[in-house]
């Protein structure tokens, strides 16, 4: 397909309810999909998320619970199906890496990259972190402690199966140079260059053995050794749109993906294990990888294992879903960090969302209500200020779209501010023209190209926001997007910062 674009998450760990970490990179991922769905045609666009099941973390929240592993991810995977469901999350497709389509994927991977050489048996001494999954030198830890995670480092020696990043190293160097819209935002392709430069890469332990860690998907050359998590979860993006044939083969109508979205915590997996992984295995790489911020508390990420985590669900039920939409992707510039507060939420919805917008459509239906009787006029704008608004019409649709693409680095935020930038507009207009007194001196075309431009504003509002605010745009719609008005209640009542919310 030439017209196509397939966009993806991450697969979430599912050792625990998803926070507003999670839900970012899914609603970010949401609006992506619904604006290229909207550009293409619904055909074109391929929407995955899906949960990571396998593995130590997920294996020792099991525990805690006194649980299966099955049983115990069986029931976590609803708290994010739910939460995708409570926040209009439009995806085609939810992977689990406990599914069959999943496991035969993988364990088809390996077989390949077993055959070819690239991964080989070797025997493993030295640090491992737990909680992390993750192998370290005595030179990189020299206080034993996990350099990422600062918790205290494990010494093991296993037999184990290794991946041989190092031979790759080289191509990948030369095709992250050659491509310069592979990594996004470019801060972090400097990173990753800079890292793949200044290191050798060393083999990745692809296996753990079964006596330690027995969840997860069994080698098929080993029946001592199941998969390492994040060699079996990178492979969901092509195991979920396609499949591999006797000879080896893969065959998609999706793959390559066009989008991984992810936070900066996963892109070295994104950025040097996967396309490596591709490369050896002759498939075509991704279009782009785009690593975002972190949503912070008091200045610290927001995570599972820190504890600090803010339910998304209470969010959307104390100021509804298209807020909490609307926030997430308007307070902070896509790649940057952010912390996260209900000050900040409410300080946006009283100004953007009641003040602007809210205040917007209902001094509008009130005036077509009361100068009208509810029918939309139809009439050209006359003034000079009434035809620069009209041209902010006109240019919106392409300004939105130069804002959501690759090259402005998916700027959700810049094209919020163009959006609001033109509903300003037209509130200042509002102001300046004192309908009141057109209506007083019977100046009754004026009266209706002005009310008639406010009207196209809103409609215009409602067709650029939908893929940010499905609901807000619907609603608007339906109030106005029809000749005869049906005033509803106001869309964003103001919150009184005095009490507080509900
Ligand atoms: O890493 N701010 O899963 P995970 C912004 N299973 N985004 C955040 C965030 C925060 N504070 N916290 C989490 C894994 N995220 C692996 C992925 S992919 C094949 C396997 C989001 O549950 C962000 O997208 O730890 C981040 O990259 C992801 O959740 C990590 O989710
Ligand atoms: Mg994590």
């Amino acid at each position: 397909m030439n017209k196509k674009f397939y966009i993806t998450t991450p697969l979430y760990y599912v050792n625990a309810a998803p926070h507003i970490g999670h839900s970012y990179t899914t609603i970010a991922a949401d609006t992506l999909a619904r604006y290229m769905r909207l550009s293409l045609g619904n055909e074109f666009v391929w929407f995955l998320t899906g949960t990571d099941e396998h593995g130590q973390k997920i294996q020792r929240a099991a525990d805690a619970k006194g649980m299966s592993a099955k049983d115990f991810v069986d029931q976590t995977v609803l708290q994010f199906k739910d939460l995708w469901t409570t926040l209009d999350i439009s995806y085609n497709d939810f992977i689990r890496t406990t599914e069959k389509r999943h496991i035969d994927c993988v364990r088809k991977v390996l077989s390949i990259l077993y055959e070819k050489g690239d991964i080989y048996q070797d025997k493993y001494e030295g640090l491992y972190c737990t909680p992390c999954e993750t192998f370290w030198l005595e030179s990189q830890a020299p206080d034993s402690l996990c350099p990422d995670c600062k918790r205290p480092l494990e010494r093991i020696s296993e037999t184990n199966f290794f991946f041989n990043l190092g031979k790759y190293q080289d191509w990948l160097i030369g095709y992250i140079k050659k491509t310069p819209g592979f990594i996004l935002p470019q801060s972090r392709r400097n990173e990753v260059l800079s890292f793949l430069e200044m290191n050798k890469l060393s083999p990745l332990c692809i296996s753990r053995p079964k006596e330690r860690l027995s969840w997860g998907i069994p080698l098929p050359f080993s029946s001592d050794h199941v998969t390492y998590v994040w060699f079996d979860a990178l492979i969901n993006y092509i195991s979920a749109v396609g499949t591999f044939d006797d000879q080896g083969k893969y065959h998609s109508d999706w793959w390559p993906a066009d989008l991984h979205l992810m936070a900066k915590d996963i892109l070295r997996q994104h950025a040097v294990y996967w396309p490596i992984m591709l490369y050896a295995l002759g498939l075509e790489l991704p279009k782009a990888i785009f690593a975002h911020g972190w949503w912070l508390i008091d200045n610290t990420k927001m995570s599972k294992s820190r504890g600090n985590v803010v339910n998304p669900i209470d969010m959307v039920n104390k100021y509804s879903i298209d807020v909490y939409r609307y926030f997430l992707l308007r307070e902070v510039p896509f790649g940057l960090d952010g912390n996260f507060s209900e000050e900040a939420i409410i300080k946006r919805f009283n100004s953007d969302l009641a003040n602007d917008l809210g205040n917007l459509l209902y001094r509008t239906l009130t005036m077509v209500e009361k100068y009208f009787q509810g029918n939309v006029p139809v009439a050209e704008a006359r003034s000079e200020q009434g035809r620069r608004i009209r041209q902010k019409i006109e240019a919106l649709s392409r300004e939105v779209g130069e804002a959501l693409s690759p090259k402005a680095d998916y700027n959700f935020n810049l094209c919020l501010e163009k959006i609001w930038g033109l509903i300003s507009l037209a509130n200042k207009y509002v102001e300046e023209t004192k309908p009141w007194n057109l209506a007083k001196e019977n100046k009754t075309e004026e009266l209706k190209a002005f009310i008639r431009l406010l009207v196209d504003v809103l409609r215009k509002t409602s067709e650029v926001i939908a893929p940010f605010m499905p609901q807000t745009a619907g609603s608007i719609a339906q109030q106005i997007g029809e000749d005869k008005i049906k005033k509803g209640n106001p869309l964003f009542p103001r919150i009184d910062t005095n009490k507080p919310a509900l």
